[in-house]
């Protein structure tokens, strides 16, 4: 008996087993520890005559291996005996396969109306009947897996199969609503289109072809799609000759052919005919409510065009006449936060990824591999995003192919479930762009045995025991979720209420990594000046839900490098997530600040200081009581000044001379600045060398090493 992947205690009913297809999946089936119904009313290719041998002998056959059997003799078009032979037979029903098919090929018009309803009633009423009479018992048992048999013929059409095709054609309907309906039962219909040789293609088949494209080579497929590891629901394949592709529906971006108040014409569609009809940039929609989306924007697109005129469907002005184009010139671009303009839109000079989006990749990748891992029986259905970890090598590039390599680092046991522990390396070509750990918590799959902790594994941080240095807060909007799926985040844990309902929450939750955006969002803006380039690692700990519409407060500490925080819901004081951090680079140390590509490299120091007295300044301004200024040279010239006040009000740093007057001046290049604050010099020696020159009371230089090094301390 075949190891790998099981059925035993399952029961599977086959239509039509008695030859062909059928027979291949009851026989594998079988083998591999199912009880299986075999359904053939046993008549010839056009559905003429009836037979028991055709079932009996494919019984004996699995019998004879060792396998569980019973024959049905019933046609599909009475399902309710069908499932009653199981239920009577094994006690339950757990997966269908609508194989059964017949054939009545005739041209189009001479296709009689009882070629056209028996092939209407065997192969798409059938399978209703079957897969009605089944469903009850599945929803029951939180458990179920249907099959729907569709056809090449059906998706592309083929000469002398028009009844054929459009029943075909039908069960891929059928099957897609089914996945739908059945999806919060864990109930999941899939279709295929095989090829394989058997007696309906030995009519169109050469022997050779016949002989080569074997039903063994389809079976693996079903087999694959009725496991209960496989999360695959509402999809459609082809398969045949050992090859199995997915299918799914491409939609041109398409056009609006009618302007406000306008009749729409035959003569406007035929002029857009070519953008209609233009699949660059063609979207995938998985969803009716994908494919509604687009016609309510262009409904408020249509409605939004105020005076723009329509009267030509071929020219169309860029601006509306009602508009004073005087006042459009000279207008800044603009975003909530002014310079997040680099991270929305990218036509910015300064275009950047949000550190954070490295998760996305990572996470396509692992959710590939973890239903399939061979030996851990994990139900997705119970999987909670426990903790996270990113850690960034490069700044993530704009655009680009991204490869993620995701490995089992542990599992542990924590009693009352399982975590898993997967690690994923994501490559741009042979760079290593970034590593994100995932650790993922399976309720009660605990109790297995194993360790509790895994040396391996990233841990959070609690935050310092004062108060918070900084808190910023962020309204998520009720379609907060709904925007973040586009980021590629497609668990409809967040978007669909009956999925939700299957995870135990009254509504559907945000992400938790949709917080962890928000957070590390602040953290950027708070402590990195929004500096990408910054961005080093993140943690997190994903406590408690956060649902569309409430308020993320982010609470921040800084120590040294590391920024801890929490977010909490501000409506209940709950802790989203806990034990966060990100490491930042400190300006002096970001690579970019050696070799600066514009402006000089002092200045990101001058900003870090004077970030550095916003939180000590007070402090300082008792201890050096002085207002230096900086002239910094390049090739020879002021390049620029800085002043830092460490004497009025709790101290600033600005570019620019002194406001009140300077008590000393300090004139040097800018690269020796950068050797002076690295300490690859000290201020003496470059005094003493003529490299820097002061002016105004010199005495007071030596504070100027007391602000360097506890500034060398940041
Ligand atoms: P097949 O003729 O070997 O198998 C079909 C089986 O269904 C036969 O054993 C037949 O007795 C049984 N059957 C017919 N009417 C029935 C009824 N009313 N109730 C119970 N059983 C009934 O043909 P094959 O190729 O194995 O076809 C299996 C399925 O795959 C069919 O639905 C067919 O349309 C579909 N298909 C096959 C392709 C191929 O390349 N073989 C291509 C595309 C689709």
């Amino acid at each position: 008996m075949a190891a790998g992947l099981r059925f035993d205690g399952r029961v599977v009913l086959v239509t039509g087993a008695g030859g062909g297809l059928g027979r291949a999946y009851a026989l594998a089936f079988a083998e591999r520890g199912a009880s299986v119904v075999v359904n053939d009313l046993g008549g010839d290719f056009k559905g003429y005559g009836k037979s028991s041998s055709a079932a009996d002998k494919v019984v004996s056959e699995i019998r004879a291996n060792g396998g569980k059997a019973v024959p049905n003799y019933d046609s599909v078009e009475d399902g309710e005996k069908l499932v009653k032979s199981a239920l009577e037979a094994f006690g339950r029903i757990d997966i269908v396969i609508n194989n059964a098919g017949i054939l009545r090929d005739r041209s189009f018009v001479r296709i009689s109306d009882e070629d056209w309803d028996i092939i209407h009633r065997i192969h798409l009423r059938g399978s209703f009947l079957v897969t009605r009479a089944a469903w009850n018992h599945m929803k029951n048992q939180k458990f179920g897996r249907i099959i729907m048999t569709s056809s090449a013929a059906g998706i592309y059409g083929n000469f002398g199969q028009a009844n054929y095709s459009a029943a075909k054609l039908g069960l891929l309907g059928l099957s897609n609503t089914i996945a739908i309906e059945g999806r919060k039962y864990n109930i999941h219909c899939n279709t295929i289109a095989p090829t394989a040789g058997s007696r309906l293609t030995q009519t169109v088949m050469p022997q050779d072809l016949i002989d080569a494209f074997k039903p063994e080579y389809v079976a693996p497929l079903v087999l694959w799609l009725c496991h209960e590891t496989c999360m695959e629901n509402g999809s459609l394949f082809e398969v045949g000759a050992g090859w199995i592709g997915k299918l799914r529906w491409e939609r041109s971006l398409g056009a609006i052919v009618r302007g406000k108040d306008q009749p729409m014409t035959p003569e406007a569609v035929r002029d857009k005919w070519e953008k209609v009809c233009d699949f660059n940039n063609a979207s995938k929609p998985r969803s009716i409510q994908e494919s509604i989306s687009v016609l309510n924007d262009a409904l408020s697109q249509i409605e939004s065009q105020g005076s723009i005129s329509m009267n030509s469907t071929n020219s169309r002005s860029v601006v509306s006449s009602a508009v004073d184009t005087t006042s459009l010139v000279g207008r800044e671009l603009t975003t909530k936060d002014p310079d997040h303009l680099k991270f929305l839109f990218e036509g910015s000079e300064e275009f950047c990824c949000l550190p954070t989006f490295g998760v996305i990749p990572a996470q396509t990748s692992m959710f590939d591999g973890v239903p399939s891992i061979p030996g851990l029986d994990m139900d997705l259905a119970k999987m909670l995003h426990g903790e996270q970890y990113l850690e960034l090598y490069k700044p993530l590039p704009t655009s680009g192919e991204l490869r993620s390599v995701s490995t089992i680092a542990d599992l542990l046991d924590k009693g009352s479930g399982a975590v898993l522990l997967i690690d994923v390396n994501t490559y741009c070509g042979k760079d290593l762009v970034c590593y994100n750990q995932f650790s993922l918590f399976f309720v009660g799959a605990g109790g297995f045995g194993g360790k509790r902790t895994s040396e391996k594994a990233k841990v959070t941080v609690n935050p310092p025991k004062r108060p918070p240095d900084a808190i910023l807060s962020d309204v998520t909007t009720s379609d907060q979720a709904a925007l973040y799926r586009l980021s590629g985040d497609w668990n409809p844990l967040h978007l669909d209420p009956s999925f939700a309902a299957l995870g135990g929450f009254q509504k559907p939750i945000l992400h938790g990594l949709c917080t962890f955006g928000f957070a590390a969002r602040n953290v950027l803006k708070q402590f990195a000046n929004n500096d990408v380039t910054r961005f080093k690692a993140i943690k997190v700990r994903f406590a408690k839900p956060v649902f569309p519409g409430q308020t993320l407060q982010t609470e921040m500490w800084k120590e040294g490098n590391r920024i801890h925080f929490q977010t909490k819901v501000k409506e209940t004081g709950d802790l989203a997530i806990a034990g966060g951090y990100v490491d930042i680079v400190s300006a002096l140390d970001k690579p970019s600040a050696l070799e600066p590509t514009a402006g000089l490299q002092s200045d990101l120091v001058f900003e870090e200081i004077g970030r550095r007295i916003k939180e000590v300044g007070h402090e300082l301004v008792r201890k050096v009581n002085a207002v230096f200024q900086w002239d910094i040279t390049k090739d020879g010239k002021t390049a620029v000044q800085w002043t830092i006040d460490l004497k009025n009000g709790s101290g600033s740093v600005y570019q620019g001379p002194a406001r009140s007057s300077a008590d000393t001046t300090f004139t040097l290049s800018d690269q020796d600045f950068m050797d002076v604050v690295q300490k690859k010099t000290n201020p003496q020696k470059a005094f003493f060398s003529g490299k820097l020159k002061v002016k105004g009371n010199i005495m007071l230089s030596q504070k100027l090493e007391m602000i360097l090094k506890d500034y060398a301390k940041l």
